[in-house]
């Protein structure tokens, strides 16, 4: 089985549609087909300011959603990242493989940094990618399953990985990405010119996962769309529009051109009416399932060990190849 490995962190509050559609629904289907290792990436988490409590709660609720989410421990390796030392370890390593003008054409370090103001911004934020490379490389994954903006940096890993192979022979996969063109990128609901992200310049414009259904079924019906009637997919024409279509063909599994059929004639209002009822229908018992899972945090915490256990294995062997490869003297 060919294996994947991906990342999501532990964000305040909830996950958003962006995360669940252009990663994590991907998550679940691979862990059928594939030998699949997913983690909450807590390491690059602190890679800005968090509290620690919430640090701590927002890890077991990351977790939380994954579970509700679909993913099943019997038929992945979920765990934590700090779990895990050898990401550290080998992020040591890939630092000093990478250039520095190399780390500084990272456009989403250049996109956060510029927000925080460049003396807030941290060395470990510099550095986010070249542990994402880490984390990649240690489990030899051929594939990673991530939305579009994750695109650079699994062109940095792929260009480390061979670089490294090629001074100290073959000892990493250089893996590909793997994004889906239908929602590797998921758009604002109110400025459908932008991503979906936490960060948005209004609240409307993001659907987070655990948010009231109730609130998110009105974000749906007041996005933004444009001055025609035409339900059509075209992206580059109506973004906003096919945004919306792309959302609800994946949710509900049905075919962009058949939903186009379906509200042919039909004003903007009906396709966004439907598309809030199946939103709801799939927050509702998100939001329950949830809820339970952190509702028993020892099961949640024992699970991890579980996992930890597993991912470390791995991580473990190839940090031990990657140290003797590179001349690092053994400890007796
Ligand atoms: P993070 O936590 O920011 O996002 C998690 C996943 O959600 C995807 N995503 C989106 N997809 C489509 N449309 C959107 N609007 C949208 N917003 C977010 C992201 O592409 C991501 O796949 N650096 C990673 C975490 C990471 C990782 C890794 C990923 C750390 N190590 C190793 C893969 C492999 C990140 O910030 O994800």
């Amino acid at each position: 089985r060919p294996r994947v490995l991906s990342g999501i962190q532990p964000t305040a509050g909830s996950f958003h549609l962006g995360n669940y559609l252009g990663a994590v629904r991907q998550w679940v289907a691979l862990q059928e087909s594939h030998d699949a290792f997913y983690m909450v990436v807590d390491l690059h988490a602190i890679t800005v300011p968090q509290d620690p409590a919430e640090l701590r709660a927002n890890t077991r609720l990351a977790v939380a959603q994954l579970l509700a989410a679909g993913l099943d421990p019997e038929r992945c390796t979920l765990f934590v990242q700090s779990h895990v030392p050898e990401h550290a370890q080998l992020g040591w390593i890939m630092n000093c493989l990478t250039g520095f003008g190399e780390a500084s054409r990272m456009t989403q370090f250049k996109d956060k940094s510029a927000k925080q103001g460049a003396d807030r911004a941290t060395v470990g934020l510099f550095t986010y990618p070249v542990l994402q490379v880490a984390d990649i490389l240690l489990y030899q994954a051929d594939q990673v399953p991530v939305g579009e903006d994750q695109r650079q940096h699994i062109e940095l890993t792929r260009d480390l990985a061979e670089r490294f192979n090629g001074r100290y022979g073959q000892t990493f996969t250089v893996p590909a990405p793997y994004i889906l063109k239908e929602t590797g990128k998921i758009f604002d609901l109110q400025d459908p010119a932008v991503k979906m992200s936490k960060s948005a310049s209004t609240p409307k414009g993001l659907v987070n996962l655990l948010d009231d259904p109730k609130a998110t079924a009105k974000k749906v019906r007041s996005a933004v769309t444009d001055t025609d009637t035409v339900i059509r997919f075209d992206p580059e024409k109506k973004p906003g529009v096919s945004n919306l279509l792309g959302i609800y063909s994946t949710l509900t599994g049905t075919a962009v051109a058949d939903l186009e059929q379906k509200y042919e004639g039909q004003g903007y209002g009906a396709l966004k009416t439907d598309l809030a009822e199946v939103m709801v229908e799939f927050v509702t018992p998100f939001r329950t399932r949830t809820q339970e899972y952190l509702d028993d945090p020892e099961t949640l915490d024992s699970l991890l060990a579980k996992g930890a256990e597993k991912a470390r294995a791995v991580a473990a062997e190839t940090l031990a190849q990657t140290y003797d490869r590179m001349g690092l003297l053994p400890a007796k």
